[in-house]
């Protein structure tokens, strides 16, 4: 993590049941560039602080199709920014593994996706890249690649575990309100 990401202002993160979140993030154009050169600090600071492994625009109220990850393998921060990322392939073979978010605090859950993706996107400096991902890199690609298409990971549990975690939420969101 460098200075400049340590240092960029944090933003705020929307909690579920926020309507923004469920909104479409469009793509991101030349037109964008200065905005998105300020934004992918701020959006790792604000990942890092939270601490989360993944962030993703419209978690901070931005409907700009990016994200940032880092799942530190080996314990190696690994920053990863990643504009207009598409999923390109994924294998038929599929892992359930438990996720979080953090616009979905302290609410877990086990989630099935497929076991490896592959992804195209542009980085931080414009650069055409892909990325084979498997293992909670994959996992944690696909959650927010999907928040970009408004989704959330509870929409993949049956109705009546999500009911049950949204209800837990709710109850620990009104908790904490109280105390302020
Ligand atoms: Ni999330």
């Amino acid at each position: 993590m460098s200075d400049l990401q340590t240092q960029a202002p944090l933003l705020p993160v929307l909690i579920c049941p926020d309507p923004q979140l469920r909104k479409m993030a469009r793509a991101v154009t030349p037109a964008d560039k200065a905005v998105v050169a300020k934004l992918i600090p701020s959006m790792f600071a604000t990942m890092y602080k939270a601490p989360g492994i993944g962030l993703a625009a419209p978690q901070v109220g931005r409907h700009l199709r990016v994200i940032t990850v880092d799942v530190a393998p080996n314990d190696v921060p690994t920053p990863i920014a990643l504009i207009n990322p598409e999923i390109i392939g994924a294998s038929e073979e599929t892992v359930v593994q438990q996720e979080g978010c953090l616009s979905v605090p302290e609410q877990y859950a086990d989630v099935t996706r497929p076991a490896r993706v592959k992804i195209r996107y542009l980085d931080e400096h414009w650069v055409k890249q892909e990325i084979e991902a498997d293992g909670l890199l994959a996992a944690c690609l696909q959650h927010e690649i999907d928040h970009l298409n408004g989704v959330l990971f509870v929409d993949y549990l049956t109705p009546l575990k999500r009911n049950m975690l949204l209800r837990k939420l709710a109850k620990a969101q009104k908790e904490l309100k109280g105390k302020r």
